[in-house]
C-alpha cells in the first residue's frame, strides 16, 4: 500500500501539454504559466534560455535558422497546492510524430487559439489525436489585445470544426484597441485590462457584479450591450459541466492576452482545480491505476544531447503508477532485465536536476545508453506493456547515399540512434543493402543530415526512391503466429513480394509499396494479411 503522503502527492499531479498552431502564442503562454507558478522570475527567460542553448549547440542552431522549435521538453512547477507537469510539444508540422507521442503521456491538454485566426490546420490535427483518448481540453483564445474575430463566431467554429461543445468561462469586453477587460461568467466579476500591466499575476483591478453601479460606470456606453451579450451567451452556450469536460466532450473557454499577462491566472486557477490528475492506463495485460503501490511507466520520447555539455541521451518516462525513489530497481520489460536507477532526472522549472523521488503523473528522465526504445515499459517486476504509443507510417522516403563509404559503420550507428529517438524511421530492404529513410515531413531529412554530420561526422545525402508508402505486415488472426497455415501464407508472401519488402528498426516486416494502385492490389491479393499504417510498440 502507498502511504498517505504518496497518495496525496499523486492526486496533486496535473500533467498536460499545450496544443496550438504555430504562432498562436504557445511559447508566450508557457512562459506566463512558469512565471505565475514561480518557476521563473522574469518574463523572457524561456526565450532567453532557448537563445542560450542556441549559442552553445550547432544542432540548436538549425532550430534557430528555421525559426522553429524542434525539441520538446518537460517543465514542472508547483501552483496553488498542485504539482504541474507541462510537456512541451514542438510546433512544426514535420515533427507531429513527436507531438503525437507526447500526447499519449498527458492527462489533459490546453488548446491555444489566435483570436484573429480561429481554428487552424494544426489545431485540427492535434485535436484528432486528443480525441483518440478522449483527453480533456481547456481552451485559451489569445491575443485579445489585437483586433480579432467575433467571439461568438470563434466558439461556433470550435464547435463545428473540432466537434466539441464550448462552455465560456470568461468573455471579452471589447477587443484590440477597444479591449476593456474580461467578464468572468462563473464569478460574475469584471477583470479590467491595463495595457501596461507587465507585473505578476493578479495585479489588475476587478469589479464585482455586471449589474453593479461600478460596472455600469466602467462600461459606460457599452454597459447595456454588454449585458445583452452576456445574456445571449448564457442562453446560447452550455454551462460548464465537470463530467462533460472530463469526458472530453466539452471545453471550458477563456479569453485573454498572454503577452500582457491578461486572463492567464483565471485559466490557470480553473485548470489546477478541474483538470484531471493521473489517469488509469491500458496495458497488454490489464488496466493500471495510478494509486497502485508498484511503479510502472512507459517511455514516450528519447532526446539526444539536450545539454551539449553532457552529450547524453535521455529517455522520458511517464510514471503511470506508484512512486520512484532514488536507487530503486526497475524491470525493463522488453529486455527482461533489471536495472538500478540512481540518477534519474526530473525537470523542475525546466532545469534538469537529480531527484530522490517522483510520483505517478511525473516524468522521469532516464540516462539511455542505447538499451531504451520509445514505447518501452518499466515496472517493478510485472510483465505488462503499455499500449497505444504509435509509430506512424511515414509519407516521404529517401535512399541514403554515403559520401565516404568508409563511414558506413558510423552511419548505421547514427541512424539507429536517430531512429530510436523517433527522429526518422529506417527501413532495410530484403533485396539489397540500401538504407531507406522514412519521414512524416521534409524537414526531418534536413535534421537527420545535419545531425549525422554534427554528431557522427557522417556526410550523407538523400536520393529519391520509388516508394509511395509503407505498411507493417501482420497475419490477420492474432493467434496466427502459432498457426502453421498462417505462417505458410506469410512465408509465401515473403517470397512473392520479396522485391518490395524491408525490415524496420525493430526487425518488423514492412511492405514498401511503389504506388497506391500496387498497394491496393497487394491488399486484395493477400486477404489473410493485415497491412497496417501504424505499428503500435508492444
Ligand atoms: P508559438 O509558440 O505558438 O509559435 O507562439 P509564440 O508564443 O512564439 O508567439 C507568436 C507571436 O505572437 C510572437 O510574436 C508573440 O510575441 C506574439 N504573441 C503571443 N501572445 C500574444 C498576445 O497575447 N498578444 C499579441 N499581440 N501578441 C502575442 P513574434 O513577433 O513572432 O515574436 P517576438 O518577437 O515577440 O518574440
Amino acid at each position: 500500500m502507498l502511504d498517505d503522503v504518496s497518495i496525496g502527492n499523486i492526486r496533486k499531479r496535473r500533467t498536460f501539454a499545450i496544443i496550438s498552431h504555430p504562432d498562436a502564442g504557445k511559447t508566450t503562454l508557457t512562459e506566463k504559466l512558469l512565471l505565475f507558478g514561480g518557476a521563473i522570475q522574469l518574463a523572457g527567460s524561456v526565450k532567453g534560455r532557448k537563445a542560450a542553448r542556441h549559442a552553445t549547440s550547432d544542432w540548436m542552431a538549425l532550430e534557430q535558422q528555421r525559426g522553429i522549435s524542434v525539441t520538446s521538453s518537460v517543465m514542472q512547477f508547483p501552483y496553488d497546492g498542485r504539482m504541474v507537469n507541462l510537456l512541451d510539444t514542438p510546433g512544426h508540422e514535420d515533427f507531429s510524430e513527436d507531438t503525437y507521442r507526447t500526447l499519449t503521456a498527458v492527462d489533459s491538454a490546453l488548446m491555444v487559439i489566435d483570436c484573429a485566426k480561429g481554428v487552424e490546420a494544426r489545431t485540427i490535427k492535434l485535436m484528432e489525436v486528443c480525441r483518440l483518448r478522449d483527453t480533456p481540453i481547456m481552451t485559451f483564445i489569445n491575443k485579445l489585445d489585437r483586433e480579432g474575430r467575433d467571439p461568438m463566431d470563434l466558439l461556433d467554429e470550435i464547435e463545428k470544426v473540432l466537434r466539441i461543445s464550448c462552455a465560456p468561462i470568461t468573455w471579452p469586453i471589447g477587443m484590440g484597441r477597444e479591449l476593456q477587460g474580461i467578464y468572468h461568467l462563473l464569478e460574475d466579476r469584471i477583470y479590467i485590462y491595463q495595457e501596461a500591466a507587465k507585473g505578476r499575476a493578479g495585479t489588475y483591478a476587478t469589479i464585482d457584479g455586471l449589474e453593479s453601479d461600478a460596472a455600469r460606470d466602467f462600461l459606460g456606453l457599452r454597459a447595456a450591450a454588454m449585458r445583452d451579450e452576456v445574456e445571449l451567451v448564457r442562453g446560447a452556450m452550455p454551462e460548464f459541466c465537470a463530467q462533460e469536460y472530463l469526458a472530453g466532450r466539452q471545453t471550458p473557454v477563456f479569453f485573454g492576452s498572454a503577452i500582457s499577462n491578461f486572463g492567464v491566472t483565471e485559466l490557470l486557477s480553473m485548470f489546477v482545480r478541474q483538470a484531471p490528475g493521473p489517469q488509469a492506463r491500458e496495458t497488454t495485460v490489464r488496466s493500471v491505476e495510478p494509486l497502485e503501490d508498484k511503479l510502472t511507466g512507459f517511455v514516450f520520447k528519447i532526446q539526444a544531447n539536450m545539454d551539449p555539455g553532457h552529450r547524453d541521451r535521455i529517455a522520458f518516462m511517464r510514471i503511470c503508477s506508484g512512486r520512484y525513489v532514488k536507487g530503486m530497481r526497475l524491470f525493463h520489460v522488453r529486455l527482461r532485465k533489471e536495472m538500478r536507477v540512481s540518477d534519474a532526472l526530473t525537470f523542475l522549472a525546466s532545469d534538469r536536476q537529480h531527484t530522490d523521488e517522483a510520483y505517478a503523473g511525473d516524468i522521469l528522465g532516464l540516462h539511455n545508453h542505447g538499451t531504451i526504445n520509445i514505447g518501452d515499459t518499466f515496472t517493478e517486476g510485472e510483465s505488462l506493456m503499455f499500449t497505444g504509443i504509435p509509430n506512424f507510417a511515414p509519407e516521404l522516403f529517401r535512399r541514403t547515399v554515403l559520401r565516404d563509404p568508409l563511414r558506413m559503420k558510423a552511419l548505421q550507428k547514427g541512424l539507429d540512434q536517430l531512429c530510436e529517438e523517433g527522429a526518422t524511421q529506417v527501413f532495410r530492404p530484403l533485396r539489397n543493402n540500401d538504407v531507406i529513410l522514412g519521414a512524416v515531413g521534409q524537414l526531418q531529412f534536413d535534421v537527420v543530415a545535419f545531425r549525422l554530420q554534427d554528431e557522427y561526422s557522417v556526410q550523407a545525402a538523400f536520393d529519391n526512391v520509388n516508394v509511395f508508402t509503407a505498411r507493417w505486415v501482420y497475419l490477420k488472426d492474432t493467434g496466427g503466429a502459432k498457426d502453421a497455415k498462417g505462417q505458410k501464407k506469410l512465408e509465401e508472401f515473403r517470397n512473392k513480394a520479396y522485391e518490395n519488402l524491408a525490415l524496420d528498426h525493430s526487425g518488423a516486416l514492412v511492405y514498401l509499396a511503389p504506388t497506391r494502385v500496387n498497394l491496393q492490389l497487394t491488399i486484395e491479393r493477400w486477404p489473410e494479411l493485415d497491412f497496417r499504417e501504424t505499428r503500435e510498440q508492444l
